[in-house]
């Protein structure tokens, strides 16, 4: 069986979030399964590509609408991720530094989608499944069945994975000639509302979708933004699997990022070490329960109330609790929690940006993760937490709700109904209690550390599915 994963991100050659974490891991747990499981993503200018090796493996061209595109199929050349990593590099178009954010994204992910069909084409690679990565690449089941230059690509099965459906890749009908030439009798499968919604055409083309956990695939069916009809009417051909993480970077007793290493026997040590350095260094009080938020500043991960919540726990437990606030995105956000910071400038501190080796050092050495999402397909920050024994106050929904169970079922986690400071607040005080008892802290770190969610059960699923289709 031979997959190729299409995508734009994939750790650690380009990530912006948890999208980059799943396409930089299932290919590796899939191949230890005995499937012959690849990467094509576009190139970027970025540390991962100027410190490793690349062969040319193949070059091609192509008319994007009347520009003639020349393009170069890099493969990675030490096997440094466990499995091969191809690039397509496109001089002016896809050789930038950052993944998202140009005016002219639209060309980048339709020259991207056409260069891989172009190369798959024209150099006899037959894979069995495409398997495709959120509405980047949304295009190319269509482009499969329907273009008149991909004729031999008609019997590859496509798999669509939505990792995010908020996001479905809008554009104007003026971008239909740059997209591959296809059947004209088939651009209704291309328009939504009047506009070209690459998320939409991949559901409507594919031969199956999947969603990263079943609670979403639930949601989808009644709410996404503007599409939910089509999932539900496309619900045969869909399944939900809960993604899982990747224990080469992330287990508390190898982790080459953290300070100390602890397993689950020496889990009250191992994280008292990592957090007395810690607090430390962000001139926190160690002696206090550590909560952290770790994640895009976005209204969809329910960022807005964290101003509001972060004040009404640090008032209300008048010096009870520690916070500690890593991630970036929206600027009013990050200036109203900036605000907040100088204000409380003992109890809480702040890191505004990516840091990926600052994120695993504060999984290390917090007692408590908030995620008050409004919309979580899955949600990987809530399993790294779990692993390394940080106990989760998340909102029930999505993702979140399929893998927390709350301590009084019996369960690891603090769940809250819905996106309101006061009520986000109330839970992160009624955990903060709940733990203070060294019975229950035992109890819920242990059975939270001692839970499997790595890759080898999701991996096994997407193995069946491809099965069912080739
Ligand atoms: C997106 C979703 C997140 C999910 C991730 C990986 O970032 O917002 O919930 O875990 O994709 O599938």
């Amino acid at each position: 069986m031979k997959v190729i994963h299409l995508s734009v991100e994939c750790f650690p050659v380009a990530k912006v979030g948890g999208l980059a974490d799943v396409v930089g891991a299932l290919p590796k747990y899939q191949r230890e399964l005995g499937v012959d499981a690849s990467v094509i993503m576009p190139f970027f200018n970025r540390k991962f590509t100027q410190e490793n090796e690349f062969d040319v493996v193949a070059v091609g061209e192509f008319y994007q609408g009347s520009a003639l595109l020349s393009y170069e199929l890099l493969k990675e050349r030490n096997d440094v991720l466990g499995f091969p990593l191809y690039l397509v590099k496109i001089p002016n178009l896809l050789d930038r530094e950052e993944i998202y954010s140009y005016q002219d994204e639209a060309d980048q992910w339709i020259a991207f989608q056409h260069a891989v069909l172009h190369y798959i084409q024209n150099n006899n690679i037959s894979p069995d499944v495409l398997h495709c990565h959120d509405h980047h690449v949304g295009l190319i089941p269509f482009l499969t069945k329907w273009s008149n230059d991909f004729q031999s690509l008609k019997n590859v099965k496509t798999v669509f994975t939505v990792h995010n459906g908020q996001y479905q890749g809008w554009m104007s009908w003026s971008k239909g000639i740059i997209i591959p030439a296809f059947d004209t009798w088939k651009w209704g499968l291309l328009d939504w509302d009047g506009l070209i919604n690459p998320l939409a055409t991949a559901i409507k083309c594919c031969d199956a979708y999947t969603t990263v956990s079943e609670g979403y695939l639930k949601e989808l069916y009644v709410e996404a933004n503007g599409l939910q009809n089509l999932f539900f009417d496309e619900r045969d051909k869909s399944v939900g699997i809960v993604n899982g993480i990747d224990t080469t970077y992330w287990d508390p007793a190898i982790d080459p990022l953290i300070d100390h290493h602890y397993s689950i026997l020496s889990v009250d040590d191992g994280k008292a070490d990592n957090k007395l350095k810690f607090c430390k260094e962000f001139g926190l009080d160690p002696t206090l329960p550590l909560l952290s938020y770790i994640g895009r500043f976005a209204t969809e991960k329910g960022a807005d109330i964290l101003p509001e919540l972060i004040e009404n726990l640090l008032k209300q437990s008048s010096g009870k609790i520690s916070i500690f606030i890593l991630g970036s995105g929206d600027a009013e956000i990050q200036q109203r929690i900036q605000a907040v910071a100088s204000s409380y400038n003992k109890d809480l501190a702040v890191f505004f940006g990516y840091n990926e080796q600052l994120a695993h050092r504060v999984y290390a050495s917090s007692d408590l993760l908030i995620m008050p999402s409004r919309v979580e397909p899955c949600g990987l920050n809530q399993l790294y937490a779990l692993k390394y024994g940080t106990i989760p106050v998340v909102r029930k929904i999505g993702g979140l709700k399929d893998t927390v169970i709350d301590v009084e079922e019996g369960g690891y986690g603090f769940l809250f109904d819905d996106v309101d400071a006061e009520e986000a607040a109330g839970t992160v005080s009624r955990a903060v209690k709940y733990l203070s008892y060294a019975d229950n802290l035992t109890k819920t770190r242990d059975t939270a550390m001692a839970l499997d969610y790595s890759w080898n059960k999701s991996a096994k699923k997407y193995i069946e599915l491809y099965n069912q289709l080739v």
